[in-house]
């Protein structure tokens, strides 16, 4: 009842705003912490009495966000939890996973912590951003945006469909554009459109194109398409999309890039790499991938000038962290803390028993996903270009905060 209330309170703000064509003010400044605290007015907040115990109270938010949203589409790089609730292989709601992170509790979260959008909405101001499918469809659930990210997706419709159920990348978008609806029936069309064009989207997708889909030579494609044509492809299709979300108003976009998962154990293992030596082959792959996705926004930026769309290149960002290992830390380059065989990389994280006791100066948690403590690092890489200039033609900062050149 209390949320009812608060509702209402939320739509008063709005509707008495609603002919003003900026965003309100007061929705910036509305985190989920203040609306928490409306919810419980007796006392400071425990965990066990929020509805939705992952978005934390624990992970303040900054009184003052720099966007009103931060909206996620992508795989298991950015999965929050949509795949706990699918019939799938790909699933993370288990030890050890998240042991590292704020709840420590698996979260579905393909990391013994935070992932890289976790550390991004922090910069951003704004809390941590809940899954689609593990919130309730409630106006305030969504007003600092919505992660649709689902493991095992790709660019390609049935890229990783062998693991079970996914959410496909095109599908994420229809959930978008879904949420998009929602918004515009609650707060009307003008504020829904001032609400999404200065909210941020991050798109991290095209992995399981690579591990599900080419590697595995799925459907002869190794014989139909090159890899520069199979980039090609993925390339033109993520350009179509990302047209489909401009035409939802979104203005500012993250494309991320790969990373170099011809470093990653599975692979290293697979192709009995001697010493840790990563696979040329397969980073090849990578770096063309990085190098077609990155003209095509250039081109993009052209062709719809007033989005403002940067390329993060986490190829070289991870590369940096390989070579560089010692200074940021890590001591263990190529086995992943959890797994087993050689370099962890035969058998997937199953268990507790088969984790290392600390991920931290680890670079891989598991056969394909960086520790935490990597995420932290290209997520700064991607907020301020911190270590690694890695975001083209600019970093995120820029495009949020304005800064002259
Ligand atoms: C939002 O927060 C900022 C800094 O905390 C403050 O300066 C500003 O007045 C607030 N805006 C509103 C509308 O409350
Ligand atoms: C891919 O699969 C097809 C059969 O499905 C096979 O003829 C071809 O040799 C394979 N290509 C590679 C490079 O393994
Ligand atoms: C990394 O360093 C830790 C202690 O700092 C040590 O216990 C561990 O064996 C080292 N790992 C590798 C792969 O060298
Ligand atoms: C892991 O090791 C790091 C550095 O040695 C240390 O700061 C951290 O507290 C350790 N984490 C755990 C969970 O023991």
């Amino acid at each position: 009842m209390v949320t009812s209330l608060l509702v209402i309170a939320i739509f008063f703000i709005i509707s008495s705003h609603s002919k003003a064509l900026r965003f309100p003010q007061e929705l910036y400044n509305l985190s989920l912490n203040e609306i928490f605290i409306v919810d419980s007015p007796s006392g400071p907040p425990s965990t066990s009495a929020s509805p939705t115990p992952l978005l934390s109270p624990t992970t303040p938010a900054v009184s003052s966000p720099l966007v009103p949203a931060l909206f996620i589409i992508g795989d298991s790089t950015v999965d929050c939890g949509n795949n706990n609730f699918l019939g799938t292989f790909a699933r993370a709601d288990h030890p050890p996973y998240g042991r590292d992170f704020d709840t420590h509790q698996p979260t579905g979260r393909f990391c013994n912590g935070r992932i890289p959008v976790d550390y991004l909405a922090l910069h951003l101001g704004l809390p941590i951003v809940p899954s689609y499918l593990g919130q309730e469809g409630e106006l305030k659930d969504m007003l600092h945006g919505i992660n649709y990210a689902s493991a095992a997706a790709g660019i390609i419709f049935s890229s990783g469909s062998e693991l079970g159920q996914h959410i496909s990348f095109t599908h994420q978008i229809q959930q978008f554009a879904d949420t998009y609806q929602q918004f515009v029936l609650s707060m009307g069309e003008d504020v829904t459109i001032d609400f999404i064009s200065s909210s941020v989207l991050y798109i991290s997708i095209g992995t399981n194109d690579y591990i599900h889909y080419y590697l595995r030579n799925v459907s002869n494609v190794q014989n139909l398409y090159l890899p520069w044509g199979f980039n090609q492809f993925l390339a033109s299709t993520m350009r179509q999309e990302i047209k489909n979300l401009y035409n939802m108003n979104v203005r500012r976009l993250v494309v991320m890039g790969l990373p170099p998962i011809g470093c990653a154990p599975y692979y290293l293992w697979r192709y009995k790499s001697n010493s840790g030596e990563c696979i040329e082959e397969i980073n090849n792959m990578i770096m063309e991938f990085n190098f077609v996705m990155r003209y095509m926004t250039e081109e993009l930026l052209h062709e719809l000038p007033d989005a403002r769309i940067i390329f993060c290149d986490v190829f070289q960002g991870s590369m940096d962290i390989i070579q560089n290992h010692k200074r940021y830390g890590f001591n263990a380059t190529t086995d992943a803390c959890c797994g087993l065989g050689k370099y962890k990389g035969w058998i997937m994280c199953m268990s507790g028993e088969m984790a290392c006791p600390n991920a931290s100066n680890h670079i891989w948690w598991d056969q394909f996903h960086p520790t935490d403590a990597v995420n932290a690092i290209l997520a700064d890489n991607v907020w301020s270009s911190r270590h690694t200039e890695m975001c083209y033609p600019m970093n995120l900062e820029k495009i949020v905060v304005d800064k002259p050149e």
